[in-house]
């Protein structure tokens, strides 16, 4: 079971503030969605233990857009698939919202990834036999409150290639699948895992784009994982891991546009 834990709700005392730019970051004072405090994963092959998180504290707002950059084998996918549930951290505490995440069973990080996460992987992990349209279709029998499935693919442009089978679909148009079919569930977080690692400088652009997007629009905080440094530029702040920890956290006060980008 998820318990109760220590983290503050959502704050809702901030009514009388004008609502911020859909565009703008998040204020400082947008509410901590995800709190880490010494977390750590080590994996066991054997008799080898691989430390690949080392007391990692990091706190993300609420709409806020977090690179994560570091080497190979630095600790980007571990971080990330603690943050969605997918795996347990070995020591210390992340919360999601009032959510215990490092407490949870796997029923209830199950419920947690249904109902608050969509992520998007390297590779699409489309089902080949199914249009667009179903591809996306598929997750909404299982939330409950889902985007109109043509609503998201207008929302990454693809409205009109709804009912295209993957095989007609370019790398980057199948990427966008994947997006739609992360965000047709109306996820809080959207993780994403090298989403452009598979594609070329000019579609890779069009999918970050698509990312920043959705950021802006539905304030989904997202977090994506990167070997691009030039991607940083989109994010509000980037995280800097090396070795399981992180080395340091740059602050954008100046984010831009995925167009705007030059790698
Ligand atoms: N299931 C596993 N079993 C054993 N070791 C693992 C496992 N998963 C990851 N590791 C190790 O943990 C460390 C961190 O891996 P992780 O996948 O988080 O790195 P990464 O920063 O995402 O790297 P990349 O950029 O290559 O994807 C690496 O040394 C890796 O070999
Ligand atoms: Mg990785």
């Amino acid at each position: 079971m998820i318990k109760p834990g220590t983290v503050a709700a959502p704050q809702h005392d901030d009514m009388s503030r004008p609502p911020a730019p859909a565009d703008a970051p998040p204020a400082d004072t947008a509410p901590v969605v995800f709190r880490a405090r010494g977390l750590s994963k080590t994996y066991h092959a054997g008799d080898v233990a691989v430390p690949a998180l080392r007391a990692v504290d990091l706190d993300i707002r609420r709409g806020e857009f977090l690179v994560l950059l570091g080497p190979s084998g630095s600790g980007k996918s571990t971080l990330l698939n603690i943050l969605g549930g997918l795996e347990v951290a070995s020591a210390g505490t992340l919360f999601y919202e009032d959510h215990d995440l490092t407490a949870a069973d796997d029923e209830a990080l199950t419920r947690y990834r249904r109902e608050h996460v969509g992520f998007v992987f390297q590779f699409y992990n489309l089902i080949p036999s199914l249009t667009a349209w179903e591809n996306v279709a598929l997750v909404t029998d299982i939330v409950t409150d889902p985007m109109p499935i043509d609503e998201a693919l207008s929302r990454v442009a693809l409205g009109p290639r709804r009912d295209h089978f993957p095989s007609q679909l370019s790398g980057g148009e199948q990427q966008r699948v994947a997006i739609a079919r992360a965000i047709v569930k109306r996820p809080q977080v959207l993780l994403c895992d090298e989403p452009t690692g598979a594609l070329d400088y000019a579609t890779g652009k069009l999918v970050l784009e698509t990312i920043a997007r959705i950021n802006a629009e539905l304030g989904t905080t997202a977090v994506v994982i990167t070997h691009n440094a030039a991607i940083a530029g989109m994010a509000d702040r980037v995280v800097h891991l090396g070795d399981g920890r992180i080395q340091r956290i740059d602050v954008n006060a100046h984010k831009l546009a995925p167009s705007e980008l030059s790698w």
